[in-house]
Order: C-alpha cells, then structure tokens, then sequence
C-alpha cells in the first residue's frame, strides 16, 4: 500500500468522527483545523493507524514519516514496552505532585538522564515540553544570578534565525523575524547575532569566516549591553527546523565558551531537537571545547508517547541555590508519575537497542545518498546535519544559491508530492525566505538501511517530480 493510491475505506472508529468533523466546515475544515493555516491544513492527511516508521490514513495511505511526526517519534509507533510501562504506572500509582511528593519513576528517569548526560550535568529538573524546559533553563539561570549578588544579569543572547518555543518568554529568545513583528509589544526580544550559517554565512566567505563573523558580534553585543547585564547566551548546537540542521564550524563553539567564560555569560544548549539524534545523548557530547553550562532537552525524552522535557544542570550550582533560596518554580505536570515511566522505557529501549549508533550509523548512510542526490538534481544546493538530524536545501540556481519565490514554496510543493510517493515531510520557509528553505530528514532512530533507501527514493521521485514541475512553467531553464 503505497501513499496516494486509495486502497480501501477504513473502519476505524476515529474516522467516522473526524470524516462527520470536516463534513461540518467543508469549506475550512474542522474545528481543530482553525487554530493552523487553513491553506496549509485542509488537504492534510487524517491518520488513523501507525506501525513501526509509517502512518496510515482513513484512505488507506501509507506514509514513511522522515520527520518522526516532529523530529520527535524516536522509537517509531506502538511500541509495547513503552505503553505497558505507562499502564502499569498508571495502574499503580497515576499522580502526585513534584513538591508535595518524591515517587520512584521520577528518581529512576533523573538518575538514567543525569548517567547519560555525563559529569557537570548531575541534576536533572523535568518539565513537560520544550518552550517549558527552556524558560525553566533560563529561568533557573536567573534566579541563580539573584541570588549570588549578580543582580543585573537578566539578558540572554541568541542566533537569527533560531527557534527556542512558542511561549511568550521562549518567543523573545527565538530568532525569527516574522514573529518578532506580531509579538515585538509582548515578548521580551532579546538582542540577536547573525547564525553561524555553513551554507550562507553571515558575513560571507568560507562557513570558518562565518562562525569566527558570529563569535565576534557576540563579543560586541556582550559589551554594548554591559557584561553584568547579560545572563546567557542560548544556542541549539545543531539547527532545526529554523536553520535546516544547521552545523556550524567547530571554531564557533570554541569562540563561544571562550567569550563568555570571559564575561560570566552562561551558555545554555537547546538540544529540545538534537538529543538523542545526532550519534549520541547529548549533541554537546560531540562538541570540543564548549561545555554548556546547562542543557534544555524535551521532544525525544518522551519519543511522541508522553510530554517530557528537562533541564540538565551541575551540581554545583543547584545545590549552592538550594541553599541559599531554592529554585521556586514548577509546573502541575512536571515529572508526573505516567510520563516518568514511560520515558524511562524510551531512554531503555533507545540503550538496549543502540539506537544512539543506529542514529550515526543510518546518519552517514542517508547522508551518503542524499549527497548522490545532490549531485543529479538542479534543484538541491546543500546537505548538511549531523546523525539523523539532517536537511536538504532547495535553490532555484545552485551557483548564486537563489532560493525560489514565496510563490512557488518549493518545500511546501515538495512536500505535497511527497504524500503521492508515500513520504511524510515538512516544509519551512520563513523571513521572506531570507534564509532559504528546506525539507528536514529526521527519521525514527529504529529506521533500517531498506527503509532508508524507501525514504531517499520517494525524496528523490518528488523532487523530480517537482523539477519537471518548474522546467514546465519557466520557473527553472
Ligand atoms: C530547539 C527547540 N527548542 C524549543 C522547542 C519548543 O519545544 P515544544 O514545541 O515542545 O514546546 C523546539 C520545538 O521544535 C525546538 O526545536
């Protein structure tokens, strides 16, 4: 069963419901469907069943899901140790709250975490979700300032283009243009240095010139608003989806913790979407020479089961705040009982199984592919990532990298036809397609080498596809 061909009317019991749901509002869809695009949400495909990479819809459609529903799916659909492990959980013990209360899967999730995450990020503060773990990350930074007399420190750095989340704190951090124009009166914008882009560095010249561009307006920035004003500079060490899995030259790192170790600036990773992806827990684990002060990390802790996410920080410092004022913040479901123990069965599966490896290993794999691809197609100027963090960059001319018009919204297009070869992908093209645009291949971490080369065929057929598309309507010569 293949996507696009309608094999049969499924008699799940969710679609009769979600079908009488759409009938409702044909013309914008249904209720759910208001809060998004409508241009962007009707059309998409209402998923009934998923089985180990791949959904299916009420049509009958399979889809190959290259982007882990959002680069979070890690261990694939239903997997049983997972569930049963939040059934028996729940049987047993279903919530208690994080201050009133200690309970054993939350000391077992911690634990496995802080062994993981290795030394200097011994403490480990769960959250339910990556905008919530970064503002606890941050937040927890600030109140740690408080409360050592370095009272000024309340400003944090970070790159454009970025993502860090979606609430009002998270908003002010990320580095998008776009939102800063509807949200600029509410959130708190922070200042914003030019992202260390591989493929368009800031700056121009070599990927190098541009990282050493970025770390030299860090530098800048740090003494025009005052050192003891500037709590934190956050960066996610590899890109998602704002970037395409931006990499950026190892010099930028080294620069980075040189700066602000030089003017107390605390580094904080967001690896919301690299944990776990990139060959190894932690993306800071493969980074010379810039240790984070502390990581925020969320999506594939729960691996699509259950809202997870966590602030990883030393010892050192909690401890020395917990004497002092302790950190007073907490959310109702943070580390509840449920999703503890059903990411403790994620973080077992992922070790037993070596999904780490398999990440490097399928990684390089897909990556070696894609480059194939790369050199065959007119329309794909770069491939980077790390692990099964990667992306493919769409250009309209690879020498001047030109990337195609909003109109024509290559990713997006691209996408679409994906669903006709049986692949889920995701589009992105923000700021007016200042940064270009791209499709993110992020895989479950289980994926194997026959369902790679799945992945890469139905790519590369769509993006012929897409090609023949746009030599037919001039937009290519
Ligand atoms: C790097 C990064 N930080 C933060 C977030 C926000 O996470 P959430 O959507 O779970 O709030 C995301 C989500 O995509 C992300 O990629």
């Amino acid at each position: 069963m293949r996507g696009g061909e309608v094999v049969r009317a499924s008699q799940e019991p969710g679609v009769a419901m979600s079908n009488a749901a759409s009938r409702a509002r044909p013309d914008i869809g249904g209720p759910q469907d208001l809060f998004n695009s409508v241009k962007n949400t009707i059309g998409l495909p209402t998923i009934v069943r998923g089985e180990n990479i791949y959904i299916f819809d009420d049509q009958g459609n399979r889809y190959l899901d290259a982007i882990s529903g959002a680069m979070t799916a890690q261990l694939g659909q239903g997997n049983r140790r997972v569930l049963d492990a939040m059934h028996d959980q729940g049987m047993r013990h279903s919530f208690s709250y994080v201050r009133t209360t200690r309970h054993l899967p939350n000391l077992q999730l911690t634990e496995k975490i802080a062994r993981l995450a290795g030394p200097g990020l011994e403490r480990v503060h769960l959250s339910s979700g990556g905008s919530e773990a970064v503002e606890m990350g941050v937040k927890f930074l600030r109140q740690y300032a408080f409360a050592t007399g370095q009272r000024r420190r309340t400003k944090v750095l970070s790159l454009m283009p970025s993502y860090h989340g979606g609430t009002l704190g998270t908003i002010g951090w990320t580095g998008d243009e776009d939102s800063a124009a509807v949200w600029g009166e509410m959130a708190h914008f922070s200042t914003k240095i030019p992202a260390p882009l591989s493929y368009r560095p800031p700056g121009g010249g070599t990927s190098r010139d541009g990282a050493l561009y970025a770390a030299a307006r860090i530098e800048q920035s740090i003494q025009e608003l005052g050192p003891e004003n500037v709590l934190a500079f956050i960066v996610e060490p590899v890109g998602g989806q704002s970037t395409g899995a931006n990499v950026a030259d190892p010099v930028f790192f080294t620069e980075l913790r040189r700066i602000c170790d030089r003017h107390g600036v605390f580094v904080v990773f967001d690896e919301v979407m690299s944990a776990c992806r990139t060959g190894s827990f932690l993306a800071a684990h493969e980074i010379n020479d810039c240790k984070p002060d502390i990581v925020v990390t969320a999506k594939g802790l729960g691996a699509g089961y259950t809202p997870m996410g966590a602030v990883l920080a030393p010892a050192k410092m909690v401890d020395q705040l917990a004497e002092l004022t302790g950190f007073n913040l907490s959310h109702t479901y943070g580390a509840n009982p449920i999703s503890c123990a059903g990411a403790c069965a994620v973080l077992d599966e992922t070790i037993e199984r070596d999904l780490f490896g398999n990440a490097a290993r399928m990684g390089s794999y897909i990556r070696q592919r894609l480059e194939a691809l790369k050199a065959r197609s007119p329309v794909i100027g770069d491939v980077r990532g790390k692990g099964l963090l990667m992306a493919v960059e769409y250009v309209r001319k690879r020498d001047t990298k030109e990337p195609f018009s909003a109109e024509v919204f290559a990713s997006d297009r691209i996408r679409q036809i994906g669903l006709r070869h049986g692949v889920m992908l995701y589009s992105r093209r923000q700021n007016q397609g200042r940064y270009g645009e791209w499709s993110l291949i992020a895989p479950p971490l289980i994926i194997t080498e026959s369902q790679a080369d799945e992945l890469v065929d139905a790519l590369e057929k769509s993006v012929a596809e897409f090609t023949d598309e746009m030599t037919r309507a001039g937009v290519l010569q």
